[in-house]
């Protein structure tokens, strides 16, 4: 399960880097929104939405869980595993909120330039925040 969600992670953020561009030059350059561009927002959606589902699979089987319920605050004292057992969790839910609502949001957008823009700036807070919380260092 960890594997997994080690290796899902690159095509996580692959495909959101991807989307968050798309978007952004869509936005900018005052493209039609087109069939591939709904496409690529929903790769993005379902993308993630599986990397949330093996996270918490993970989570709940892992010893960071484990940690947290039998000594909760020597876990919120040791820098690096309350960001596996608490910040790392709750930052990449909060991230997939964002993606989802950006997803659902653009759907009522009418005009293509407001559906590029709702793209840019939920997605692309999604990916600000995924970047802030992943646990570079245990990564590579
Ligand atoms: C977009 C969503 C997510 C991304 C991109 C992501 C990415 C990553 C990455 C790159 C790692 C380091 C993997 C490694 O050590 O090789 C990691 C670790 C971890 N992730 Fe996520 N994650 C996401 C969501 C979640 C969620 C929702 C949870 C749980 C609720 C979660 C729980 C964990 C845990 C517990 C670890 C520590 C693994 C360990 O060393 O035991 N992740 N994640």
């Amino acid at each position: 399960m960890k594997d997994i969600h080690s290796y899902w992670a690159y095509l996580v953020l692959a495909i959101l880097i991807f989307a968050v561009v798309n978007a952004i030059i869509g936005f900018t350059q005052k493209k039609q929104f087109t069939d591939k561009d709904l496409r690529i927002g929903l790769f993005t959606l379902i993308v993630s939405h599986i990397q949330l589902l093996i996270g918490l699979g993970w989570y709940f089987m892992s010893p960071w869980y484990k940690a947290l319920k039998e000594n909760g605050a020597e876990v919120m004292g040791d820098k690096a595993i309350r960001l596996l057992a608490v910040e790392h969790p709750i930052m990449m839910i909060l991230a997939i909120v964002f993606i989802t609502i950006g997803w659902s949001k653009h759907k009522k957008k009418i005009e293509d330039a407001a559906k590029f823009k709702t793209f840019a700036i939920f997605y692309g807070i999604g990916l600000l925040l995924i970047l802030s919380r992943i646990p570079w260092s245990n990564w590579f």
